[in-house]
């Protein structure tokens, strides 16, 4: 990998080489300032549809996991401001699926976000994988994004712990794989939707955190699979 990028776009140059685990988003600050979060929210739905690749994801991953039956229950954990949720019963209907989608997040800034828009189909939680555990909920597919570059080591166990106890059939993270051409291009980019929010600096501040496909491989347990998904994504799966 390139070891480093920035400099060029009004920005320091930073090392690529290695996770930087010392860096904070500024949403997960709870003094931060709640208009600014509340555009973050919404305006990360738009950057989502842009670099996520989960249409694409649902196609591959998602849909041959659901039941013969095109009826099924999907998790999206950690669902922040619900978008992913929300594509998800639309991408089903129009594929001939019907699909009930639970988001939880044990933050409640973010359930405040997600239910500003709840259509049919769609359930929003203040809750954590384990509190879904804990409560014997079981899903057919278990989704998640840009929740692993979030978590340290022990969370991030645990939460793929979760995930495979919640899946009755597939769990599937997806996440930002980091590169000097993903930070460069997410650099250029964002300056276009950012205003008024923290998605420029979060952004960037996330692919700092976020792994390569080696490191994911060597980071996930017994049992999960790693794979890359262009452009600049990877993929946790484990299959039950
Ligand atoms: C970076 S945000 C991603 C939000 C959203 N998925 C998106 O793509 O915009 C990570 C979210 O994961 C949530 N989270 C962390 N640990 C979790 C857990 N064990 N169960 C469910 N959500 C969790 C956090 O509260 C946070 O809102």
């Amino acid at each position: 990998m390139s070891r480093r990028a920035g400099g060029g776009q009004g920005l320091p140059a930073v090392d690529l080489r290695l996770r930087d685990l010392e860096l904070r988003e500024l949403m997960d600050d709870p003094d931060c300032d709640p208009r600014a979060l509340a555009r973050t929210f919404r305006r990360f739905a738009v950057v989502n549809s842009l670099v996520s690749g989960w249409r694409a994801a649902w196609r591959t991953h998602v849909v041959p996991a659901l039941p013969a039956s095109g009826r099924g229950r999907v998790l999206d954990l950690g669902c922040g401001g619900g978008d992913l949720a929300r594509a998800l019963v639309r991408w089903a209907a129009s594929d001939g699926f019907d699909i009930e989608v639970v988001g939880v997040d044990p933050d409640p800034r973010a359930i405040v976000a997600a239910t500003r828009s709840v259509p049919r189909g769609v359930s929003f939680r203040e809750q954590s994988s384990g509190d879904l555990v804990a409560a014997g909920e079981r899903f057919d597919v278990v989704v998640s994004n840009h929740v692993l570059h979030h978590l340290g080591d022990e969370e991030r166990a645990g939460f793929l712990g979760d995930s495979e106890r919640l899946a009755a059939t597939r769990s599937l993270h997806s996440d930002i794989r980091r590169s000097a051409s993903a930070y460069r291009a997410y650099a250029l980019g964002s300056v276009l939707v950012a205003a008024g929010t923290f998605v420029r600096v979060d952004g960037l501040r996330s692919i700092r955190r976020s792994f390569t496909l080696p490191e994911l491989r060597t980071a996930l347990p017994t049992g999960w699979r790693a794979e890359s998904a262009a452009p600049h994504r990877v993929l946790a799966i484990h299959d039950a």
